[in-house]
């Protein structure tokens, strides 16, 4: 899989619904077809590769990740998640073992929200948290809307939207910090995910010359700019060691090295696992721009683009990770996931949990993102049982 949109440095640029995506879904397609599952796609491109339980009837239990990536990230995010649920599926055929209920490999569309903000947004349609016709005119940066890009690529299926319901959703990842590493532990048995806020701040000032024009008189929207970044990192320092902001984006406008500076745009990306605090945070930064919108004579503007709350996963589904880790015989640690995952908007409506391994140096949305082939297989195997576990395991 990682070779569709491979970059030279190793890592991957295969973002939403470009060719590299409709590469990776149609691979995807025939691996899980050979696999004897059946593919059905719903009107997001939510992609379903389900394997017949013993009784039809019940609702499937999934694994469920995405195929997307960052512009320069790497091979296991999002993907680790996809195959290892196809790897659970053929170790299935090759045990010869059936479960009870049907099994279901589920690859979300546009979980980065890199190409199309915000992330998690099919798996978000699928709980009912966006409506369909949001996501579809949501625009890339060259003004291509989610949904035209979906018709190019032939992934706007069939299936109504989050009419189908899941009796359990597990969903297995790398890390992506650096805390499973530290401890030397293999897995990590995820019990929530903090909360998240995305903005698109703008600054507004005036364009001028930058040889005549005194440092007094002019109102520069980069200098401002830079006076409310410092402000905007310490709402995160402040709160060490959970809060984090990241400015990711930041453009100004043309741009010319003799000019003034007239607008910056910036994007700012807010986490703390305390609801209350990222509302303090929010007020923050709010009031930060205000004051230096007001000393260097600047207009601002700050849209609160997304937010996600702090979310905790379904007691039962942490608990069949427990089991299945004690069952593999692996050492696992509680965690709280610092990243965003489809899983937050499934919990919403299905049982859900996820499964952590460690990745190195605890980096990720990196092309040199990498995991150890031992964690890999240790999670798929959590996975495997978990998913058994919930599902039953036909006698
Ligand atoms: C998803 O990758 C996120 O932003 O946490
Ligand atoms: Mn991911
Ligand atoms: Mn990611």
């Amino acid at each position: 899989m990682a070779l569709i949109g491979a970059t030279r440095k190793v890592g991957v640029d295969r973002q939403a619904l470009t060719d590299g995506d409709k590469a990776a879904r149609d691979l995807f397609t025939a691996w899980c077809e050979s696999a004897g599952c059946s593919v059905t796609v719903d009107a997001m491109g939510n992609m379903f590769a389900r394997r017949p339980g013993r009784d039809e009837d019940l609702p499937p239990v999934a694994m469920a990740s995405h195929l997307d990536s960052q512009p320069t990230g790497g091979k296991y995010d999002g993907a680790y998640g996809v195959l290892a649920g196809l790897e659970a599926v053929r170790t299935l055929n090759d045990a010869g073992l059936q479960t009870t209920a049907p099994l279901e490999v589920i690859n979300w569309t546009n979980e980065e929200g890199a190409r199309f903000a915000p992330a998690m947004i099919s798996s978000g349609v699928f709980a009912g948290v966006f409506e369909p016709e949001y996501a579809w005119a949501r625009t890339d940066p060259d003004g291509v809307t989610l949904g035209e890009e979906l018709d190019r690529i032939g992934y706007r299926g069939d299936l109504a939207v989050g009419d189908h319901p899941l009796g359990a959703c597990f969903e297995l990842h790398i890390e992506q910090g650096p805390i499973l590493e530290q401890a030397q532990t293999p897995v990590g048995i995820v019990t929530g995910v903090q909360g998240m806020r995305w903005y698109d701040v703008v600054m507004t000032g005036q364009e001028s010359h930058a040889g005549p024009t005194p440092m007094e008189m002019r109102r520069d929207a980069l200098a401002g700019s830079v006076a409310l970044l410092s402000r905007i990192y310490s709402l995160a320092t402040d709160r060490a060691p959970a809060g984090r902001a990241t400015i990711g984006e930041l453009h100004t406008g043309k741009g010319s090295r003799n000019t003034v500076p007239g607008s910056v745009s910036f994007t700012v990306d807010m986490r703390h696992p305390v609801e209350a605090e990222l509302e303090a945070m929010d007020a923050g930064l709010r009031a930060a721009a205000a004051e230096v919108a007001t000393a260097g004579r600047l207009g601002h503007s700050i849209d609160n683009i997304w937010s996600a709350a702090p979310v905790a996963f379904d007691e039962g589904c942490i608990e069949a990770v427990r089991q299945a880790a004690s069952t593999v015989g692996c050492t696992a640690l509680e965690v709280v996931s610092g990243a965003g995952h489809d899983a937050v908007y499934v919990s919403r409506v299905a049982p859900t949990s996820m499964i952590f391994v460690p990745c190195r140096d605890g980096i990720s949305h990196n092309e040199a993102e990498h995991a150890e082939p031992e964690d890999l297989e240790a999670g798929a195997n959590v996975l495997l049982h978990a998913a058994m576990a919930r599902a039953g395991v036909a006698g």
